[in-house]
């Protein structure tokens, strides 16, 4: 499927610096909050068979909408009066503390690095703000995220935090840049891939798809993000529908 279109391209460090747009929270009746909320019931109607209670949205490169993507869908799956947990795994570019004006000191990071028997969420988790959404930011940036991402302390995390909330949707980096997502997406239920429209290069989308699938994930299709709209002013957006990304033949 497509998503809304702002006209502004390259501000990779924007969301950095700032934090990420949340459209949802911000303008609920907008058409792009309407993109969000289909994204929403898509992702629910391919989980009939197999429910999705973990859940991150990837993309090939670096700054192609995947943060911005990933908290609008929290917001308004968080809207349906569903507990949300929204974790920052982005542990190279995290974001979600400033997306949320929050503390940082302590994070995903502090529970992957502590010994301590149990996991306990209930101390690092911090409210959002928006009812029904919690938020764990990263923590502190450590030497080997792609090691704790990969723990078993990582897996029980991911238990821990799916026997608490009805759905955790993770922020994590893109594939080709760094492993972190390829070693956490089989711990996940499902995976969609965030292409950007114009920016995104067909072989780089295929390469994260191969990725993908080499980690045994299950890979839900993708979203199709900053889609011109025709014609209407202001935030435009597109709508379209790709399911099964990667099934046109020519894909490993
Ligand atoms: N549809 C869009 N239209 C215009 N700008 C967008 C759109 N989607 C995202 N952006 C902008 O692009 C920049 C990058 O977005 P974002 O941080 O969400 O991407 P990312 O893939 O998470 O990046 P990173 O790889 O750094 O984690 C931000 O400034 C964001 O506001
Ligand atoms: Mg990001």
């Amino acid at each position: 499927m497509s998503l809304f279109h702002r006209g502004n391209k390259n501000q990779s460090n924007a969301t950095i610096n700032n934090g990420a747009q949340l459209i949802a929270a911000v303008h609920p009746k907008s058409p792009i909050s309407e993109q969000f909320r289909t994204l929403r019931t898509n992702i629910n109607f391919m989980a009939i068979d197999n429910p999705i209670k973990t859940l991150a949205l990837t993309s090939a490169n670096v700054s192609e909408g995947k943060s911005t993507v990933t908290d609008n869908l929290a917001v308004v799956w968080a809207q349906t009066g569903q507990k949300v947990l929204l974790v920052d795994a982005d542990l190279r570019r995290s974001i979600l503390h400033r997306t949320f004006d929050l503390d940082n000191r302590e994070g995903l990071t502090t529970i992957l690095t502590s010994h301590a028997r149990t996991i306990d969420l209930n101390k690092i988790i911090q409210p959002s703000g928006i009812e029904n959404l919690s938020v764990l930011p990263s923590g502190p940036t450590p030497p080997n995220p792609a090691e704790l991402l990969g723990s078993q302390r990582m897996k029980d995390f991911l238990k821990a935090a799916k026997e608490r909330y009805d759905m955790v949707i993770v922020d994590v980096p893109p594939m080709l840049e760094v492993t972190d997502t390829q070693v956490i997406s089989h711990y996940l239920d499902a995976v969609v891939l965030v292409v950007k429209q114009g920016q995104t290069q067909k072989l780089g989308a295929k390469r994260a798809v191969e990725l993908l699938k080499l980690a045994h994930a299950n890979l839900l299709g993708y979203v199709m993000n900053d889609v011109p709209s025709d014609g209407s002013a202001g935030y435009g957006y597109g709508y379209g529908y790709g399911y099964g990304y990667g099934n046109d033949g020519d894909d490993k």
